[in-house]
C-alpha cells in the first residue's frame, strides 16, 4: 500500500507591500503564531514567541547581524537556523538574567520557509 505523500502547503499571510524593509509583523496560521520580517537579507519567517518566556518578538525584537534579540532578557537567536546565540543574559548584575534563564530549558526558535508570489507573502510551516 502506498502512503500518501504530504504536500507542501504555502499559507498566504499578507500582501507583500504591507511589509516594508526593517519591519516585523506577527501573524497567525491556524493556532500557530509566526513572525515575518524583512531585513537587508530579505524576507524571513520564524515562530513569533521567544522560547524563553514567550515574549512576542515582533514587539521590540532587535534585528542585527542576522540575529534577533528579545527585548525582555536579551535572548538572541540566529535568524538562519534559529539557534540560540545567548540565553537570557539580561540583566548581568545582579545575576537576575541567568537565574531567570534557568526557569526554562534553552531551545531554538522555529524557522519557516517564506516566499513572495503574485504580490503576497507566503509561509511554509516547518512541521
Ligand atoms: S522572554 Fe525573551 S528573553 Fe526572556
Amino acid at each position: 500500500m502506498d502512503l500518501p505523500i504530504k504536500e507542501d502547503i504555502w499559507h498566504r499571510i499578507m500582501k507583500s507591500d504591507k511589509l516594508k524593509s526593517g519591519k516585523k509583523k506577527m501573524k497567525t496560521i491556524g493556532l500557530r503564531s509566526i513572525m515575518v520580517l524583512r531585513d537587508n537579507e530579505g524576507l524571513r519567517a520564524t515562530d513569533a514567541l521567544c522560547r524563553h518566556m514567550a515574549w512576542p518578538l515582533a514587539y521590540g525584537g532587535k534585528v542585527e547581524d542576522g540575529c534577533i534579540t528579545c527585548p525582555l532578557h536579551k535572548t538572541k537567536y540566529d535568524l538562519e537556523n534559529g539557534q540560540v546565540k545567548e540565553w537570557s543574559p539580561f540583566p548581568l548584575f545582579p545575576l537576575y538574567g541567568k537565574i531567570v534563564g534557568k526557569m526554562r530549558k534553552q531551545s531554538p526558535l522555529g524557522i519557516h520557509k517564506v516566499r513572495e508570489l503574485d504580490g503576497w507573502i507566503e509561509v511554509l510551516l516547518n512541521d
